[in-house]
């Protein structure tokens, strides 16, 4: 008999999404869940041991009664990564919302001072504390419905101080909470009404400021959101090779309103992942399956949120043998949900993904858009023990249902923190 701290036991299905930990799950793969009918999980201290079934995992595994967790025929998964939210604001754009959805373009919203800058208005007239308190509301509840590790942008100050409060709140969190926080700097966000007159100027303070911010580790990624009212490509491109000579890794808003040429300029860079992609033309799709290693992020709540009619074309970035991630985009502007859940459920209607395609684009393709696909995003012997138990009776229900909480589990570095 060997040791083990927990067991998870009488589950439906383990989707263990194994066998993509070194390379993001592509084309049909993207479908493969790695089922264990009747399946059970041994972790020891923060890892994972074994996954398998369970009459086997048990035979092998002493543990007390307290240290058995009881799925009830639900079903287990790996925790889920959330690869790109902007969870860290102050205020909210509700009178926002109900214009748009009047049909008040998101553009015009933001061409007249409201939207992203609406929110750097409030950001930047809030102290760490309130920024901290606000962020970790969000977080519990990213945490409740299933998100064991969560990328948190910046993007609210867009100037030195504000930005650099902003990743300080978000590496706070990840030392405080038991998610995993991954840190992105998007000074590139848009450009703040005090530099519009003399734009290259505001291009420089990024610059100097993601210095200091990788001088302090506070971000490890790089972002910037290219597109009409906010970074051209050539600008883009600029911040992304000065970004890169500093050491962070890459990821780009691109495609998302107007096809401007990003996701070509970010395959040829060979980034982490490219996100939105709604608008992407065929000679971008090209570029992105020849790039191998990028990772494009799909976010269908910002289209349900937005009530924007065009969707990315899922189908066809799948076929091309493109790894796909899903995430929320949270933020208090296009996409106002921490649900993964609901994700995948908007993700099999909008953008006619299967079930077990939006749960590995919501695991293990999502841990590889944050670099972290030997660490987490699937249930393997050695890798993080982040798992969840769904209260639902086979893994489709993940898409078939949605508008209520499945996740009623939930173990992040081998602690059941939910549940
Ligand atoms: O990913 N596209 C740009 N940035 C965010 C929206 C942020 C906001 O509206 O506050 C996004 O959709
Ligand atoms: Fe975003």
């Amino acid at each position: 008999m060997s040791t083990a701290d927990l067991l998870v036991l009488n589950a439906a299905e383990v989707a263990s999404c194994a066998g993509f930990s070194t390379r993001a799950a592509q084309g049909p793969d993207q479908a493969q869940l790695g089922l264990v009918p009747n399946g059970a999980v041994a972790i020891s201290g923060d890892r994972i041991l074994e996954v398998g079934p369970a009459a086997e995992v048990r035979r092998k595994y002493a543990v007390s009664d307290d240290k058995i967790i009881d799925a009830d025929g639900g079903v287990v998964l790996p925790g889920f990564v959330d690869g790109h939210t902007h969870l860290v604001f102050a205020g909210d754009r509700a009178a926002e919302w109900e214009a748009r959805m009047q049909g008040k373009p998101y553009l015009e919203i933001l061409r007249e001072g409201g939207g992203i800058l609406n929110t750097v208005r409030a950001t930047r007239q809030a102290s760490f504390d309130d920024l901290l308190a606000q962020a970790r509301t969000w977080l519990h509840r990213c945490l409740e419905h299933g998100t064991t590790t969560v990328e948190i942008k910046s993007g609210y100050g867009l100037d030195r101080d504000t930005e650099i409060r902003m990743l300080e709140v978000a590496c706070a969190l990840d030392k405080e909470e038991p998610l995993d926080v991954v840190a992105t700097y998007l000074g590139g966000h848009v450009v703040p009404p005090e530099h519009t007159a003399q734009r290259s100027a505001y291009l420089d303070l990024i610059e100097s400021t993601a210095a200091e911010i990788k001088a302090e580790k506070l971000a490890h990624f790089f972002d910037v959101f290219c597109e009409e009212e906010a970074f051209t490509l050539a600008e883009t491109e600029r911040l992304l090779n000065a970004a890169r000579d500093l050491g962070f890794g890459l990821k780009l808003h691109a495609e998302q309103f107007t096809a401007s040429g990003a996701a070509a300029l970010g395959a040829r860079l060979g980034i982490t992942s490219i996100d939105h992609l709604e608008h992407i033309d065929d000679a971008g799709l090209e570029a992105l399956a020849a790039a191998e290693t990028t990772v494009a992020v799909l976010l269908p709540a910002v289209n349900f949120h937005l009530g924007l009619d065009e969707s990315a074309p899922a189908r066809k970035i799948i076929d091309a043998g493109v790894p796909v991630a899903l995430a929320t985009d949270f933020n208090p502007g296009s996409s106002f949900t921490p649900s993964i859940p609901m994700v995948i459920a908007l993700a099999c209607r909008l953008l006619k993904m299967t079930v077990a395609e939006a749960i590995i684009a919501t695991t293990i393709n999502a841990a590889h858009a944050l670099s972290l696909g030997t660490e987490t995003g699937s249930l393997e012997p050695g890798k993080r023990a982040d798992l969840i138990v769904c209260d639902i009776p086979d893994h489709r229900w993940l898409g078939y249902a949605f508008g209520w909480n499945p996740v009623k589990t939930v173990i992040a570095g081998g602690e059941r923190v939910v549940g």
